[in-house]
C-alpha cells in the first residue's frame, strides 16, 4: 500500500527517492519521508500529509542534501498509529534507520519484550520495532546484514523492510515476505530497490523482482540477494520491464484517470493480442497464454475480488454460464475467507486482481492452495503477488494504471472473463459455433467503436460534461440497471463514491421497489443504464417508478430509441449498440458511467488521481 525507495550509487539519492515516490504518490498516502547519509551520519526529514511537506523541510536544510548519495524514503498509508510526523517512516534507532511496508502481525509481542530491554519506542507504529530487533542482533555480534535477516525472522505476517545503519555507510538492506520489493542495478554503479518496478524505470528497465524470503543487500557495486532462513547467496532472474517511463506521465491528459479511460481501446487490443493467437482461425483461439488450460475440466467456477474488480467478476459470471454453461459464483474475497464454504469437487477458484497485490484475494487463492483446489489469477501486474500465490495466471495489458480508480484495468478485466467464457464456450461445444463466432467478430471490433466515441468531438464527451453540471449539486445518485447492466450500474456508484465523495448507490433496477424507492425525490439523480437488451423494457418500467416520484434521469440507452430519451432529462447514447451482441454492452457502458463520475469529481473539486482515504493496492486486510 505504500511507497518504498532507496538507492546507493553516484547519483543524487534524495533527488532519485523524492522522484520515486512521487511515481508512488498514486497508491495513496498519509504521510512521507526520506532518511540520507550526509557526512557519515543519516538525517532524517519526514512530516505528515503530502511529500511536498518533506521537500519543504528539505529545502530548508543545511548543508544542501544533493551531495547525498545513498538513502531511503517512504509514503506510509497507516495501519498502526495516527499519521503523524512522529508515526511517519523512516525510523530510528540507535544507528539503525528503516522503512516498512505491511503489518508486523505480532508487535504486541515483540513490543513487550523490547520494553523489557529498558527500551522506549517512540511512536505508535508496529515497524519502529523492527529497528530495536536489529539493533539488539548487532550489539550481540552479527554483521549488519545478518541482525537484519535474522531480526526479520521474527516477524509475523506479509511485510517488507529497507534498512540502513549508520555504522555501515553505503549499504541498504532489504526484505521481502509478502509485501513487494524490487531491486534493480545502477548501470552508473548503485543499486535502486522499490516497492514497486516504477521508480525503477528512470534509472533502467532491468529490474529483479524479490521472491517472498528474499534478502537484497544493495551498495555502490550492484546488488546481491541471500535467503531469509540460511542466509545463503542465491541467484534472481531479471525481469526487462516492456514499460517505457514515457507511459507513466500524463501526456496531455487534465488527470491520470481521464488518460486512463482514453486509453481503453488500446488496452483492450493490447490484451487482445496477448491472449489470442491470430494465425489460427478459429473464434476465441486463448493460445498465447496457456494457464487458460486450468479452466478445461472446470465442473465449477468461483470467482473471488474485490471493489472494482468484483465488478468484472459478476460479469464474468453471466458470461460463463450464458456462454460455457458451467455453474459460476462469485465472492467478495474478505467475506469468502472467513466462511467455512463448500467447495464442490471440481471447482476452480479464478481470483481477479488488477494489482496482485489485494491481501484478501490472495488469502483465499492461498487457502484454496491448502485445500489443493486448483487456482487461476486474473491480473495486471507481471510478477505481482498472485503470480506466486495461484497455479496459473492470466494477464490483461492495460498498462500502468495510476489513477485511484480503476478503470483500464476494468475494461481489460472484463475481457479476459468474456474471452475465458468463449474459448470454453468453443472447448465444450456449449453454445452454438455460428453465435460464438458472432460474438468473436463483434468483439474485435469494440476497440474502434469506443475509440471513435471517446474523441473529444465524439458522442459521449460534451454529453457527458453537460450532464454533470446540471447534475452536481444533487442529494444523492442511484445508478440502476438489470441483467449485464447491474455490474455496471454498481461499478457507476463505487466510482462516484471513490472520487466525487457524494452518496450513490448501485442497485438492480427492479430492487429499487423494496425499500430504496423511499430516498427518491426531486433532488435525486437516477442514472438509468437500459441499452436495447432483453431486460431494456422491465428497467423502463423501472424508470418510471422513479420519474413518477420527481428524479432526475439520465439516460445510458442505445441512439435511436426516441421513447427512453423522452422520458430522460439527460441522454448519453451507445451508438450502433444494435450492431453488437448484448453480452459486449458493457464494455461500452463502462466508459460512459467512469466519465460521468470523472466530470463530477471535477466539478467538486476532489483530488481525482488521488481520493483521500484510498490507495491503488490494498495489501491490508
Ligand atoms: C477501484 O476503483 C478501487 N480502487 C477498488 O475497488 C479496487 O478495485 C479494489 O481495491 C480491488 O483491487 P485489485 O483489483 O487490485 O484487487
Ligand atoms: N504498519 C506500518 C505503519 O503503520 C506500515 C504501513 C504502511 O505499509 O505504510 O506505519
Amino acid at each position: 500500500m505504500c511507497g518504498i525507495v532507496g538507492y546507493v550509487g553516484h547519483r543524487p539519492a534524495v533527488e532519485i527517492l523524492l522522484k520515486g515516490l512521487k511515481r508512488l504518490e498514486y497508491r495513496g498516502y498519509d504521510s512521507a519521508g526520506v532518511a540520507f547519509f550526509m557526512n557519515g551520519k543519516i538525517q532524517l526529514k519526514k512530516s505528515e500529509g503530502k511529500l511536498e511537506n518533506v521537500e519543504k523541510l528539505l529545502n530548508a536544510s543545511e548543508p544542501p542534501y544533493s551531495s547525498a548519495t545513498c538513502g531511503i524514503g517512504h509514503t506510509r498509508w497507516a495501519t498502526h498509529g495516527k499519521p503523524t510526523t512522529q508515526n511517519a517512516h523512516p525510523h530510528r534507532t540507535g544507528h539503525i534507520v528503516l522503512v516498512h511496508n505491511g503489518i508486523i502481525e505480532n508487535y504486541q509481542d515483540l513490543k513487550k519484550e523490547i520494553i523489557t530491554w529498558g527500551k522506549t519506542p517512540q511512536s505508535e507504529t508496529d515497524s519502529e520495532l523492527f529497528g530495536f530487533l536489529v539493533e539488539r542482533e548487532v550489539q550481540g555480534g552479527a554483521s549488519f546484514v545478518d541482525a537484519v535477516r535474522k531480526s526479520f525472522t521474527r516477524l509475523e505476517g506479509g511485510c517488507s523492510v529497507v534498512v540502513m545503519s549508520e555504522n555501515d555507510p553505503g549499504v541498504i538492506v532489504g526484505v521481502r515476505n509478502g509485501s513487494p520489493l524490487v531491486a534493480a542495478i545502477d548501470p552508473q554503479g548503485g543499486a535502486v530497490l522499490a516497492s514497486d518496478a516504477q521508480p525503477l524505470l528512470d534509472i533502467t528497465q532491468e529490474v529483479f523482482f524479490l521472491e517472498h524470503g528474499d534478502v537484497v543487500v544493495g551498495t555502490e557495486k550492484g546488488i546481491e540477494f541471500f535467503d531469509l532462513k540460511t542466509g545463503a547467496k542465491v541467484q534472481r532472474a531479471m525481469t526487462k520491464i516492456d514499460w517505457s517511463v514515457e507511459k507513466l506521465d500524463k501526456q496531455g491528459f487534465a488527470h491520470y484517470m481521464l488518460k486512463e479511460i482514453h486509453e481503453q481501446p488500446t488496452a483492450l487490443v493490447d490484451t487482445l493480442n496477448s491472449i489470442l493467437d491470430r494465425a489460427k482461425t478459429d473464434p476465441f483461439p486463448l493460445a498465447l497464454q496457456p494457464a487458460v488450460g486450468i479452466l478445461d475440466k472446470a465442473e465449477q467456477i468461483m470467482l473471488v475480488a474485490c471493489g472494482t474488480s468484483w465488478h468484472a467478476a459478476l460479469l464474468g459470471k453471466f458470461w460463463l454460464e450464458n456462454w460455457a454453461r458451467i455453474p459460476t459464483h462469485v465472492e467478495l474475497a474478505s467475506e469468502f475467507r472467513y466462511r467455512n464454504p463448500v467447495i464442490m469437487p471440481g471447482t476452480v477458484v479464478i481470483g481477479v486482481t488488477q494489482s496482485g497485490e489485494t491481501a484478501d484475494t490472495l488469502a483465499v487463492l492461498k487457502q484454496m492452495r491448502e485445500l489443493g483446489v486448483p487456482t487461476l489469477g486474473v491480473t495486471n501486474v507481471r510478477n505481482s503477488t498472485v503470480s506466486r500465490e495461484a497455479d496459473a495466471v492470466l494477464y490483461t495489458s492495460a498498462g500502468p494504471e495510476i489513477g485511484v480508480a480503476a478503470t483500464k484495468t476494468f475494461s481489460t478485466q472484463m475481457l479476459v472473463m468474456l474471452l475465458a467464457a468463449g474459448y470454453l464456450a468453443i472447448k465444450r461445444s456449449a453454445s452454438s459455433n455460428k453465435e460464438v463466432t458472432k460474438l468473436f467478430h463483434d468483439l474485435v471490433k469494440l476497440p474502434m467503436l469506443l475509440s471513435q466515441n471517446l474523441e473529444e468531438g465524439g458522442a459521449w464527451m460534451q454529453v457527458i460534461r453537460k450532464a454533470a453540471q446540471n447534475l452536481y449539486k444533487s442529494k444523492g445518485f442511484f445508478f440502476i440497471g438489470r441483467g449485464y447492466s447491474f455490474p455496471l450500474a454498481l461499478e457507476g456508484a463505487l466510482k462516484l463514491k471513490e472520487i466525487a465523495y457524494v452518496h450513490a448507490e448501485g442497485y438492480a433496477a427492479g430492487e429499487l421497489k423494496h425499500g430504496p424507492i423511499a430516498m427518491i425525490d426531486n433532488e435525486m439523480a437516477v442514472i438509468v443504464i437500459a441499452p436495447c437488451d432483453r431486460w431494456r423494457d422491465k428497467t423502463i418500467s423501472n424508470l418510471e417508478e422513479v420519474k413518477a416520484r420527481g428524479a432526475i434521469i439520465v439516460g445510458v440507452g442505445e441512439e435511436g430509441d426516441e421513447k427512453f430519451r423522452s422520458l430522460c432529462n439527460h441522454w448519453i447514447p451507445l451508438p450502433h449498440a444494435s450492431d453488437l451482441h448484448e453480452s459486449l454492452l458493457p464494455f461500452l457502458v463502462a466508459p460512459i458511467v467512469q466519465l460521468l463520475s470523472y466530470e463530477l469529481a471535477v466539478l467538486k473539486g476532489t483530488d481525482v488521481d488521488k481520493p483521500r482515504n484510498l490507495a491503488k493496492s490494498v495489501t491490508v486486510e
